[in-house]
């Protein structure tokens, strides 16, 4: 099983995706069979490491995200992958127009998909320190809700 998480920058929303949701991975003893990764569908920010806001609240929780680094979605991520997940609405219609022929992937928006409060994770690259903790939150929530998914299709 292969899960993708894609946001704008993959500095901010997606890196804490894949960071959250490895370290649940781990917890639950299935580090090995599920294969994790995130990317950005812009390409400002590739090569760097998440922004250190971002690093700074995951490590308040106990998440390490500092040996991640941004990319931009490929094209063969639509082959590589089963399950991509957009942090918002214009990721995923991004996403979508992205596709290539043959692209099996399944693509879907992270918290519509498990029903939370909010459709969309809020980008929080321009706002101040609420928005890394909210973004936090939600991908908390959305990673205990796929977590239970995925161990339904293992
Ligand atoms: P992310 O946040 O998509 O969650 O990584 C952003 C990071 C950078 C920019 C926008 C959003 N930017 O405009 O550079």
């Amino acid at each position: 099983m292969r899960v993708l998480f894609v946001c704008l920058g993959n500095i901010c929303r997606s890196p804490t995706a894949e960071g959250v949701f490895r370290h649940k991975l781990r917890e639950a003893g299935l580090e090995a069979r599920v294969e994790v990764d995130s990317a950005g569908t812009g390409d400002w920010h590739v090569g760097k490491a998440p922004d250190t806001r971002t690093r700074l609240a995951a490590q308040r929780r106990g998440y390490d995200l500092s040996a991640l680094r941004a990319r931009q979605v490929a094209l063969d991520d639509f082959s590589r992958f089963d399950l991509i997940l957009a942090m918002d609405g214009s990721n995923l219609s991004h996403l979508q127009r992205l596709r290539p022929p043959g692209g099996a992937a399944e693509l879907d928006l992270l918290l519509r998909r498990y029903q939370l409060a909010l459709d969309e994770v809020p980008d929080p690259y321009y706002g101040g320190e609420d928005g890394f903790e909210q973004v936090l939150d939600l991908i908390e929530q959305a990673s205990d809700a796929l977590l239970c998914e995925l161990k339904g299709r293992l």
